[in-house]
């Protein structure tokens, strides 16, 4: 039974792989990074997020993480060959645009993908489509602003549900039977889709996968033991502990972490040492 695993993503979607990792592997010691200085990741250029990773990467190793899980569509589509290159002696896990199961769903034979700009747009999504979804329409739908949304907590209610209309409608009238959750942001507003979209739909979430895939790698099995979990933000730390409160129900501390260069890279440091 392996070690520690570290989750990273630009802020609380990872949430939703991590809680279905701790379900499967209750006894794992787990850090969790989520760099809110920099969300969205969604529309920022790929090299930037590729800089950022990295940097969270270093981290992470020096804190223990034995397997490191990018918890983000928009990471793992930026960097998760680059950093496969850059670290390989770190196994990392992953997430693609969960089309592949999806297509066992359909009826209609259109598949909506809803996820960031940079998700959708990128080498991953194309390689998805073309590998499974040969013969079926996939339409793709940017859904800007849902990220921000669940980092409000947006999750219920009128503003919350013009919010998520806005893009589910296109989608729905163009006849999607099936719609991909391809952002961890979203798992969080997917009570909220289902309600929208109806029973006729189904939503896939990738989450339980991902977390089935990470405990595998790891070699995780059933242990004893409280295993400490630590999660760390580069926003404010009082916000990111009221979110974990609020999203999965987690109440203890939150590590406050910044940004800072060392030898020319990007490194991150606790927020309250000083090294300028
Ligand atoms: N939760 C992430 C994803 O799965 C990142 C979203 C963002 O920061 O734009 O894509």
């Amino acid at each position: 039974m392996g070690g520690v695993v570290g989750f990273f993503d630009s802020g609380v979607g990872g949430l939703s792989v991590w809680q279905a990792f701790v379900r499967l592997a209750p006894t794992v010691p787990t850090l969790y990074v989520a760099d809110q200085a920099h969300v969205p990741y969604g529309p920022r250029p790929p090299g930037e997020i590729r800089r950022l990773a990295e940097g969270v990467v270093r981290f992470l190793r020096a804190q223990g993480a034995e397997v490191i899980v990018l918890a983000s569509h928009t990471i793992s589509a930026a960097a998760l060959w680059p950093l496969r290159e850059a670290f390989p002696e770190i196994p990392f896990v992953g997430i693609e645009p969960a089309v592949k199961p999806a297509v066992a769903h359909t009826r209609t034979g259109v598949i909506g993908v809803l996820g960031t700009y940079g998700t959708l747009n990128g080498p991953l999504m194309a390689r998805v489509v073309e590998r499974f979804a040969q013969g079926l329409r996939v339409i793709p739908q940017v859904c800007a602003g849902w990220v921000e949304q669940v980092e409000a907590g947006l999750l219920e209610g009128p503003e919350a549900e013009a919010g998520v209309r806005r893009h589910l409608e296109p989608v729905l009238r163009a006849g999607a039977d099936v719609l991909v959750l391809a952002c961890t942001h979203y798992t969080f507003l997917a009570p909220l889709i289902r309600r929208l979209a109806g029973p006729e739909v189904t939503l896939v979430d990738p989450a339980p996968a991902v977390a089935r895939r990470a405990a595998e790698v790891l070699g995780a099995s059933a242990g004893e033991g409280t295993p400490c979990h630590r999660f760390f933000t580069t926003g404010d730390a009082a916000r990111f502990q009221e979110q974990l409160r609020r999203l999965i129900g987690w109440e203890g501390p939150v590590e406050a972490l910044r940004w800072t260069r060392q030898e020319g890279l990007l490194a991150l440091i606790p927020a309250g040492v000083d090294n300028s």
